[in-house]
């Protein structure tokens, strides 16, 4: 049944008539019914359908380097020893994997096949420790897979960092590395080899469940949070899992829905955070649910084998989402690890497992193949150490957190909290501020709070199963992408104990919607601050009738009405919103007594601290927006889709045989980009933020980086040279690692110019890049790519260098399978180059010369 506008298609892969016979029958038999972890089954499978094309990219089971590393530009890297934060180098990990590949190989030589299939089968769901669990084999302990992607998910005496959306509105690259490391950190405590983050789909649309986990609506910005978070968490030791791979942006029928991308919409907007994810190192990317162009992601054979393994060369490997796995022809399709094991969780049946076994031993996929799944798995634990006896063994129990004999209780937090607290404050961004609102001078009589958002929870922060439920301060949402608090301090906590130390009378409501006395206790008070919220979450949650996705895009627990009623009353209302993602503040923004507004995000831990910091000006808000602020929710290009299919249950893993189709009808223009294009004006744009002080910028100059050494292998092929050619205007050759080629994102362009602190304080600024290509590109007006966080003190000038490489001015030439000059090089015009403070707001403006 269709609804709306919605267009509903029959699951099935684009047949090819290359599929050999072999393949073909066992593609109509119904495999062996269980595994030897899981041998208790007679339930008979679900598969029922074909949706596999067969494979037409070969594949390989380790990628030739194709260059040199150089001392000072590709440095030999060891994922264990990234190179530092803003280093103008790309690591080189090529070494690394090699060595890792020969170790793997090594202790393979003698693995039975089952022994080998073994290793890409999960144990199965809640047949392990962790949420993820393979098996000890032989000499390899096995492996333990945990989420989440903002701490160590179902464990105790942990961090809850902030929210992946947090890390990306710092829009500092410290902060992102630091936040990897120390998340990193404690998983290697608890015992955890694979940590299942960062999340890196594109919030797409604004109400999508999981937004919040991931790095924001732009994919530049995405991708450098995801490249910090995946050398942070990987230098800790354990290894990242770059996710979900890839369109998952709803979760209404995740699994039940085919997002229809083309191919440079792909490029270059949802594949481009899992590009630098590899260029990162990460060791494994987990498939997700969804289909992509009416082949289920994970077995599809365009995005794994053509686009992460060869255009990318990703050397480690993939793994199914829970219960995302759909046939067992996916082995061949590109899926190496199939998770939590079993079909649907807890079915006690595997895709993998005896029936991977049986289609070896009847010649349908061949065992090379099985090889190369079981060397990508132990090479990536080679690959981060993780061999080393001392390494930890898992110390907790995700399923039984009170059996006594599984969980030791480590105490993981380390002094993570001060991270916490200084992401948090330089996540806030600062929305409005008039009359000199903020920040707060301490002389303040009487500072009132309102909303259940100030307060602490009822009974304590873990009150709901991973937070799938609202009480007090919100400071991340809910699902998989959680951890338990071991403590979070609210704001009502932190303002009362730093207004002590002020001599500031107190008073606050935590009720949400009494709505008289929330006004009447405003009055005569120096300072109101109103706090609302918006929540979401993973679709195995509802929440007030939000399936995962955001039914609408206000204010949780009639906020808006609670803002009015406060600013009625009293005309220095300040509101702080903890929000997944973007919230429509029409009813109250232009409001006069409204003189300030703090965007604070899910802050995680120290959320009260934080805030705390930023509203009396310990710290100087230098937070920027990672999504557009609309001022009507249909400005935005694209919504959740709400098609209903008769007799499927939303959030149930697959089966079905039709599913709903998305259009990617909007293609590159996603969050600013359409409101640029369709010249709509956005509340606040993605990129705004002010700050308690002002910065001017002076004399831009963009110069072409001199080349240093040869990164080119093809030179001495009598080829023509790579670099050469792209300033040409010509796209790369396609080749294995073509995308991830060291040279097409080594340093190109030297951006540099001048910012001023013209205020009265010390305070940081986020200088953005953005690029204009010319109309025939075909891209919207304005694309972020660059940015940095520079500190300047009151009056003073701080030189800043921005780095472009020649992908980062590339397009996606589809007919070419390449990356091309925007401007088609020589006598192409050059490309117009903007320094700005947001997506909106301008400053310097160049060309970038061929
Ligand atoms: C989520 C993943 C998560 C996995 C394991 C799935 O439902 O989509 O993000 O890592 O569960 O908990």
């Amino acid at each position: 049944m269709t609804i709306a506008n919605v267009s509903v298609s029959s699951v099935s892969g684009s047949s090819s008539s290359s599929i050999n016979a072999s393949l073909t029958s066992a593609l109509t038999t119904t495999p062996a019914t269980t595994t030897s972890a899981a041998s208790a089954a007679s339930e008979p499978l679900t598969q029922s359908r074909v949706t596999v094309p067969i494979s037409s990219y070969g594949f390989s089971s380790f990628p030739v380097p194709s260059e040199t590393a150089i001392p000072g530009v590709f440095p030999v890297t060891d994922p264990n020893d990234p190179p530092a934060v803003g280093a103008p180098v790309v690591p080189d990990f090529e070494a690394a994997w090699a060595t890792a590949y020969g170790k793997a190989e090594a202790l393979l030589a003698n693995f039975t096949l089952h022994e080998k299939i073994n290793i890409t089968t999960g144990v199965g769901w809640e047949n392990g420790l962790c949420v993820g669990n393979v098996g000890a084999i032989r000499d390899f302990p096995g492996l333990c897979l945990e989420d989440s992607p903002l701490g160590v998910r179902d464990a105790d005496f942990v961090t809850a960092f902030p929210a992946g959306i947090n890390s990306a509105t710092t829009w500092n690259r410290s902060l992102m590395r630091r936040r990897g490391l120390f998340m990193g950190r404690e998983h290697v405590s608890k015992g955890v080899n694979i940590a299942l983050g960062p999340m890196m789909n594109l919030g797409r649309n604004a109400a999508g469940g999981r937004n919040w986990e991931g790095f924001g609506a732009d994919p530049f910005l995405s991708g450098e949070t995801a490249y910090e978070t995946v050398l942070g968490l990987q230098g800790a030791g354990v290894q990242a899992c770059a996710k979900h791979f890839i369109n998952n942006e709803q979760e209404h029928y995740r699994t039940l829905e085919s997002s229809n991308v083309d191919d440079r919409t792909q490029h270059e907007l949802y594949a481009h955070p899992f590009l630098k994810a590899v260029m990162a190192g990460v060791t494994s990317v987990m498939c997700s649910y969804n289909l992509i162009n009416g082949t289920y992601a994970c077995e599809n054979d365009k995005m794994i084998n053509d686009i992460l393994k060869r255009e990318f060369g990703f050397q480690g490997f993939v793994m199914s989402d829970w219960g995302a796995t759909e046939s067992t022809i996916s082995a061949i399709t590109g899926l190496d690890m199939t998770m939590a094991g079993d079909i649907t969780l807890g079915s006690h049946t595997t895709f993998f497992g005896q029936n991977l076994t049986a289609y070896v031993e009847n010649g349908t996929i061949p065992e090379s193949r099985i090889d190369d799944m079981a060397t990508r798995i132990i090479a990536s634990w080679y690959f981060l150490h993780q061999d080393t006896p001392t390494y930890p063994t898992p110390n907790f129990n995700a399923f039984l957190p009170s059996d006594p004999t599984t969980n030791a209780h480590i105490d993981a937090q380390d002094s993570h909290y001060r991270l916490v607290r200084e992401m948090g404050a330089a996540s806030t961004v600062l929305l409005k501020n008039v009359r000199g609102a903020l920040p707060l001078t301490g002389r303040e009589r009487g500072l009132f709070m309102a909303g259940s958002d100030a307060g602490p929870a009822d009974i304590g922060p873990n009150k709901f199963v991973d937070q799938g439920g609202q009480s007090g301060v919100l400071a991340m949402g809910w699902g998989s992408g959680t951890a338990n608090f071991t403590y979070l301090i609210s704001p009502y906590e932190a303002i009362q104990h730093r207004a002590r130390k002020h001599r500031t009378s107190i008073s606050w409501t935590f009720n949400d919607f009494d709505l008289a006395r929330a006004g009447n206790m405003a009055i005569s008070q120096t300072v109101c601050l109103v706090f609302i919220n918006s929540d979401s979450g993973e679709d195995y949650i509802v929440v007030d009738g939000n399936e995962g996705d955001r039914k609408n895009l206000t204010a949780w627990h009639g906020g808006d009405d609670l803002v009015l009623a406060v600013a009625s009353q009293n005309n220095n209302t300040v509101v702080i919103v903890h929000s997944v993602g973007p919230l429509i503040l029409e009813r109250w923004i232009d409001h006069p007594n409204v003189t300030g507004v703090l965007w604070a995000g899910l802050p995680g831990t120290e959320a009260g601290n934080a805030l705390v910091d930023v509203l009396y000006g310990d710290w100087n808000p230098s937070g920027r927006l990672p999504y557009t602020i609309a001022k009507n929710a249909g400005d935005y290009p694209t919504m959740v889709v709400q098609g209903e299919i008769e007799g499927e249950t939303p959030g149930q893993a697959g089966g079905g045989d039709v599913v709903l189709d998305i259009e990617y009808s909007e293609r590159l223009e996603i969050d600013y980009r359409w409101f640029d294009a369709k010249n709509i004006t956005p509340r606040f744009e993605f990129g705004f933020g002010l700050s308690y002080t002002t910065f001017e910028y002076s004399n831009l100059s963009i110069v072409k980086v001199p080349r240093v050494g040869d990164a080119d292998a093809d030179e001495d092929d009598g080829e023509e040279d790579d670099e050469a050619r792209w300033d040409a205007g010509k796209a790369t050759r396609i080749a294995e690692g073509s995308s991830t080629a060291l040279w097409l994102h080594r340093p190109a362009y030297n951006v540099t110019f001048e910012v001023t602190n013209t205020g009265d304080v010390y305070g940081g600024d986020i200088p953005q890049i953005y690029i204009h290509h010319p109309p025939s590109a075909g891209e919207p007006p304005s694309i972020l790519r660059g940015f940095t966080n520079v500190e300047v003190g009151a009056g003073e000038s701080a030189v800043v260098s921005i780095l472009l490489s020649r992908y980062d001015l590339s397009i996606w030439d589809v007919e070419q399978q390449g990356w091309r000059r925007g401007d088609g090089g020589e006598g192409g015009g050059g490309i117009g180059l903007t320094v700005g403070v947001s997506s909106r707001e301008g400053r310097l403006y160049g060309v970038v010369p061929v």
